[in-house]
């Protein structure tokens, strides 16, 4: 059983046509619904959608022009799959943690002791570039084979200038290297590097300094923290924040992972594109949230590694009608997981999401959480970003284990 083919990028360098033919399309529209369409065909040129439909629609224009022939043989098709929420680029892993929180050492008390977030930061900083790289790549096409055409990659494990630098330039190699999409967010504002140790504030100021830099160098897309007792309080995510807003770019957050802190809301208020974790999100949260039209990221892998009891209030979400999306949150301390289909699947058994809802959170919602309107629904003019899989229905993508 090879349940997926894995992501597929169309990257006909050129503008000629191509066709998928004989494929079953599930284009994850909502006039669509969601049972795959027999015999649909999808024509692209270059990267992107110019037309899809049943074969016999296909007009004579489109017909003569084609010069690329894919058979998809009856496999499903559906939009590529986006992992809106990663840390793919670190160097070293963090199995000794692992072994110490089944022990009963709680993630708090290992992060409390200089482990955690700052031993990846010691290995990240003494990784050489190529060996970033060379990680990061392996993870990468580790997603793909399971369906992933779009990746979200946050910086965080380098906490100083040069480092945070490298890892985004890792970052967006990654993409040329494994014919991904990348999409990058800073989020330097994840813990507070050992040389500024009690002086929060100071690495706060610190950051606001870098973020124009990598800003006026393209190399960022988003800017996120992490606001919670072991990461920032609310006043210095505010101040992050600012600093992202001042430079037109978007925000995200950590918010309400342990505990609850109010960065929800208060990332809300700046328009957050997503809030990611939110097990302890109250009504607030949820109500700002609604009105900002801010994204809700599930991350059931770093809830299931640190064997976390309270789930994030879906059924509250639901009725607010937030938009939910899930990631797999791949990271090597709370969330060592390499499988976008996997978080669906937990998303589902932990969380109570219906599959059509998980399977809507990996595309269409995650592609909002990017704030990105070119991609996440099969739709002519939209990126020709493809997942094609050996199943008979889509809701087998987070089925199978
Ligand atoms: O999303 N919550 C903060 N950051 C990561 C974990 C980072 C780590 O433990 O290395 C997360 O779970
Ligand atoms: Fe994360």
């Amino acid at each position: 059983m090879t349940p997926a083919i894995g992501g597929l990028t169309n990257r006909h360098a050129d503008h000629s046509l191509a066709i998928w033919r004989n494929g079953r399309v599930t284009t994850m529209q909502v006039r669509d619904g969601w049972e795959p369409r027999e015999g649909w065909s999808i024509v692209t040129q270059g990267d992107t959608i110019v037309w899809l439909g049943p074969a016999n629609q296909l007009s004579a224009e489109h017909r003569r022009g084609i010069e690329i022939e894919h058979d998809l043989d009856g496999k499903l098709l559906t939009p590529g799959l986006i992992d809106c929420h990663t840390h793919l680029v670190y160097g070293g892993k963090r199995d000794d943690e692992f072994e110490m929180r089944l022990g009963g050492v709680s993630y708090e008390e290992i992060a409390r002791a200089g482990g955690g977030i700052r031993a990846t930061v010691a290995a990240t900083r003494s990784a050489s570039t190529a060996e970033l790289l060379d990680s990061a790549c392996r993870r990468a096409k580790t997603l793909q084979r399971g369906g992933v055409t779009t990746i979200e990659i946050k910086s965080g494990y380098g906490l100083d200038f040069e480092t945070e630098t490298r890892c985004f330039e890792v970052a967006r190699q990654v993409g040329t290297v494994c014919g991904l999409s990348i999409r990058t967010t800073c989020l330097s504002a994840h813990t507070v590097p050992q040389e500024f140790a009690g002086n929060g504030d100071a690495y706060v100021a610190a950051v606001c300094q870098w973020l124009p830099r990598w800003k006026s160098s393209g190399l960022m897309d988003a800017v996120d923290a992490f606001c919670d007792t072991v990461g920032f309080s609310l006043e210095q995510t505010r101040r992050v924040f600012d600093c992202a807003t001042k430079l037109g770019l978007p925000v995200k957050c950590h918010a309400e992972q342990l505990s609850l802190q109010g960065g929800a809301a208060l990332a809300a208020s700046y328009g957050a594109l997503s809030c990611d974790h939110l097990e302890y999100l109250d009504d607030v949260g949820i109500a700002a949230m609604r009105a900002a039209g801010t994204v809700a990221v599930l991350l059931p892998g770093a809830y299931y590694t640190l064997r976390q009891t309270t789930p994030p209030p879906v059924a509250q979400m639901r009725r607010a009608g937030i938009p939910v999306a899930v990631a797999t949150d791949h990271n090597p301390g709370s969330s060592p997981l390499l499988s976008l289909p996997l978080a669906g699947n937990m998303a589902c058994t932990l969380f109570g999401l219906t599959p059509q809802e998980a399977i809507a959170g990996m595309t269409v919602r995650a592609a909002q959480a990017l704030g990105l309107k070119d991609r996440g629904v099969l739709q002519p003019g939209l990126q020709a970003h493809f997942a094609v899989w050996e199943l008979d229905h889509p809701r087998e993508i987070v089925y199978w284990l």
